[in-house]
């Protein structure tokens, strides 16, 4: 939707990333995927009425545009004998996969599909490692655009990797800045994660894919091991940063708080995938929900909804259409993701930077959060020139991002009184550009 000298000049200015022809994978991916709302319970009408609900609901012309499909579409045991393909379950798929598909492509979406690194997925359904030409054709052939690729059942054989990253997440409660002092193992300083054995094996998949001549995204899911987040942009869109999110606060909290030290990893092309938004499920409350959503859009992480959609609160539908929100994330113009300020830098699960800014399209316009993440209600406070790209003399017109609701011309500051496990959000608009 913009101007095709203004993508040139933005594709000049970012020649890191894995740029696709068709443009697809320079924003953050915007869809649905069955596995948190269905795990292994899934067949054809189950992801074909969720493709409904995403239109009858507004959310597909909110950007929502992939449907995926996780684990467990295929035989479970085991190739073709003769062709070694991968089958489609054709009791949960009757048309097969290419059939959802077709029927998904008429519809407007785009089709994302899974498999895994090693020899079986997660659910123990055959993986594509040692097999991935022949599945990447398979996958283009059935028309899919987007591949998760997860990172279970790695072959003894395969070699494991030389050093570890200390990501919280796998044994080391210390934290990312931290230096593991306890594990021998830990990779010196410059050690380049790119020649680690966990990247070959993701690259494999990545030139796979390359080869066919259809694009299809490439989501790592391999959950932030091996420093992923500094190499992932070379051969895929987006990349995993944690284990799993689940769907309580605690855990949003601990996925903020160890993004937020690699966001300048993320720009145009590549993007830190902080997992599938949790918004209807487990005990989120709505407040809570509004805070991982407005987090999750502001680190420019993919934007995956993973809930069962005919049962999902108005309110909540409200939270994932958040026009403000979705325009962030979704950003033409400016890459970057919105970042920390008025903070130490301190690795701290329980409490994660409060107070978060990003440019929104150049054009002085400013999205701003503020975030309590603690549990009494509280007042709180951003002055201009402390938030980043903002002057104190400046005078802002403030938009609440939350209600839409215009504030009026502001100076010196913004404030509101802030719920416990809640984020006031607001959009700035300098009167002249800075
Ligand atoms: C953690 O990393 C950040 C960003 O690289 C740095 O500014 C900060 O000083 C570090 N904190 C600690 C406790 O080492
Ligand atoms: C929400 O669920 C998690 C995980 O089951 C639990 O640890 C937490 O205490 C629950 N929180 C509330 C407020 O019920």
């Amino acid at each position: 939707m913009f101007l095709p000298s203004l993508l040139a000049l933005v594709l000049a200015s970012s020649a890191t990333g894995l740029v696709t022809k068709d443009g697809s994978g320079r924003l953050p991916a915007m869809g649905w995927n069955h596995w948190n709302a269905y795990r292994c319970n899934i067949n054809e009408d189950k992801i074909l009425s969720a493709a409904k609900s995403i239109q009858d609901l507004g959310l597909q012309d909110a950007g929502y545009e992939y449907i995926n499909i996780d684990d467990c579409w295929s035989v479970k045991s085991g190739r073709d004998p003769v062709t070694n393909r991968i089958l489609p379950d054709l009791t949960k798929f009757p048309a097969g996969i290419s059939g959802t598909a077709k029927t998904l492509h008429g519809m407007g979406f785009k089709v994302g599909l899974y498999s895994d690194a090693g020899s079986k997925t997660c659910g123990g359904y055959p993986g594509s490692l040692y097999y991935e030409d022949i599945d990447a054709a398979t996958f283009s052939e059935w028309g899919i655009d987007y591949l998760k690729y997860d990172n279970c059942n790695v072959p003894s054989s395969w070699p494991s990797d030389e050093y570890n990253n200390c990501h919280p997440d796998y044994n080391h409660p210390t934290g990312p800045n931290a230096t593991c002092p306890d594990d021998p193992n830990v990779a010196p300083p410059d050690y380049d994660w790119s020649t680690s054995s966990t990247a070959k094996r993701f690259k494999r998949m990545g030139d796979a894919l390359l080869k066919q001549d259809r694009t299809i995204l490439y989501s790592l899911c391999e959950w932030g091991q091996a420093g992923v987040e500094t190499w992932g942009d070379s051969i895929a869109q987006s990349w995993r940063i944690t284990d799993d999110i689940f769907p309580y606060f605690a855990r949003i909290r601990h996925i903020v708080n160890y993004n937020q030290f690699r966001l300048n990893y993320v720009n145009f092309w590549g993007h830190n995938d902080a997992d599938m938004l949790d918004l209807g499920n487990g005990n989120l409350t709505t407040v809570e929900a509004r805070t991982h959503f407005a987090l999750w859009a502001a680190m420019k992480s993919p934007l995956l909804i993973g809930t069962d959609l005919s049962v999902l609160a108005s309110e909540l539908v409200d939270v994932l259409k958040n026009p403000y929100l979705i325009n962030f994330n979704q950003d033409p113009i400016v890459g970057e993701p919105a970042m920390p300020f008025n903070w130490d830098w301190t690795y701290n699960d329980a409490q994660p930077a409060e107070y978060w800014a990003g440019k929104y399209r150049n054009s002085g316009e400013i999205l701003l959060l503020m975030v309590n993440w603690g549990e009494e209600e509280k007042t709180m406070r951003a002055a201009f020139g402390v938030v980043p790209s903002t002057t104190a003399r400046g005078a802002y017109e403030v938009t609440d991002v939350w209600t839409g609701k215009d504030l009026g011309l502001q100076r010196r500051f913004v404030e509101a009184t802030v719920e416990p496990h809640g984020t006031a959000a607001f959009m700035l608009r300098a009167l002249e550009p800075v």
